[in-house]
């Protein structure tokens, strides 16, 4: 009833109110539950934060040992997933494979669409989804290369067990290098929570019918994959290996960047809260330099990343609309270090962001929030009377 007031990609419209995650754009403040995310970076690790996003406070030492070793106890999937899995062909983009083996868990716990489950039932979810969304995510990439899968190997801590099913070949003996797993653990928690993005939005609109967890995470998945979302992490590097091949003209693609009728943008670049930096891209760009130099590795695109956010940074464009390099622009440099192949970046933010999907799906159903159902004003035909198709 009343005026509808229209705002295209809901640039000045709160959905909901939160209590997990704090966000100052023009302060480029971060905080998860009041903890800012330099401490958590520095200080936690990826399961304490997702207990910390989930329940809203820093684990007592009996919770955090029983949050971990249920985690640990849930790694295997069943093992159907693997006929699942077969059914793609291995150019199935890795994105795709995890959404759809995450949405194929509402078949394995069919108990997971009652809506009216008892809050240890959902978190009986929370702890699978956790537990199993590393095995998902490198078997996704074994499929992809055509080797046999790994199992879960339970003595390893998250990070490097998701690190020895994606590399371990079952005839080697696989030691995860522990910089490795570490700067792959800290990127996970930068990742974990954004309030109200365009893959959190989407989580807590399709729960909002009471989908399932297992459904509405999916349905985040697949939000996530587009390159103006999580997918711009691929984007980037994709972006940076075009530029090195073209002789490393960064002018020209930043002249491109500019061009209204040339579709391409700056990929890792903008952000549509951000406009002053972006806290967690100031973290990755160090990170990005240690992790390269722990492990010796020299990656010429660094140097037109950095070659690029110094021009950007004193071009009036990209001054005047506040544009800064985003938690995209430096993290594929790290995953690549890392060994990560480029396709699998955009299911490295799933998995980091899999904690900050949950808390908000769960506070979206705690809170009893109505179903998400937007209005719109309607600009097609008035009534016409219908033509058959001899007269049209
Ligand atoms: N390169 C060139 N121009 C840009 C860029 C860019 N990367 N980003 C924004 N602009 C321009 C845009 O053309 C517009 O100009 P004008 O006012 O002349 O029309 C102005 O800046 C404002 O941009 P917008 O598209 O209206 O802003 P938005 O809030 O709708 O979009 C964004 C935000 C992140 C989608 C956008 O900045 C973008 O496409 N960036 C590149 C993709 C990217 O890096 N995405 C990752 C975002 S952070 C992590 C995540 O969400 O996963």
């Amino acid at each position: 009833s009343g005026v509808i007031t229209i705002d295209p990609g809901f640039k000045n419209t709160g959905s909901t109110t939160s209590a997990i995650t704090f966000l100052d754009g023009e302060k480029g403040i971060l905080r998860y539950r009041g903890y800012s995310i330099e401490d958590l970076a520095e200080k936690s690790n990826f399961l304490e934060v997702s207990f910390l996003l989930i329940y809203g406070h820093l684990p007592s030492k009996e919770e955090y040992t029983r949050f971990v070793e249920s985690i640990t106890k849930h790694t295997l999937v069943h093992e159907d997933v693997k006929k699942i899995l077969e059914g793609f062909p291995s150019t199935a983009h890795p994105m795709g494979v995890l959404s759809s083996l995450v949405c194929a868990q509402t078949a394995f716990y069919p108990e997971s669409l009652d809506p009216n489950r008892s809050s240890d039932e959902v978190d009986m979810s929370i702890i699978r989804l956790i537990a199993k969304m590393p095995t998902f995510a490198a078997w996704s990439y074994k499929n992809q290369i055509g080797q046999p899968v790994n199992y879960p190997d339970n003595k390893q801590n998250y990070a490097s067990n998701f690190l020895k099913m994606m590399f371990a070949n079952p005839a080697e003996q696989y030691e995860v290098d522990p910089v490795v797993a570490n700067a792959l653990d800290k990127l996970l928690i930068l990742h974990a929570d954004h309030e109200q993005n365009c893959s959190t939005a989407t989580v807590r609109v399709v729960g909002s019918s009471h989908a399932s967890m297992y459904a509405s995470i999916s349905a985040g998945i697949n939000a996530l994959w587009g390159p103006l979302h999580g997918g711009a992490n691929q984007a980037v590097i994709e972006m940076l290996e075009n530029i090195k091949q073209d002789g490393g003209d960064t002018k020209k693609w930043m002249a491109k960047a500019k061009d209204k009728n040339d579709p391409f943008r700056l990929m890792g670049f903008g952000h549509r809260v951000y406009k002053n930096f972006d806290p967690r891209a100031k973290i990755i760009k160090k990170a990005a330099d240690d992790v390269l130099e722990k492990l010796g590795v020299k990656d010429p695109v660094l140097d037109i990343a950095k070659g690029l956010e110094e021009e950007a940074l004193r071009d009036p464009y990209f001054v005047e609309r506040k544009l800064y390099p985003n938690v995209d622009f430096y993290s594929g440099i790290i995953y690549r270090a890392l060994g990560i192949p480029t396709d699998m970046f955009t299911v490295m933010f799933a998995m980091g962001r899999l904690p900050g999907w949950i808390a908000q799906w769960k506070e979206m159903r705690e809170n009893k929030e109505p179903i998400g159902r937007p209005r719109q004003v309607y600009t097609g035909a008035n009534e016409r009377p219908y033509v058959g198709m001899s007269d049209r």
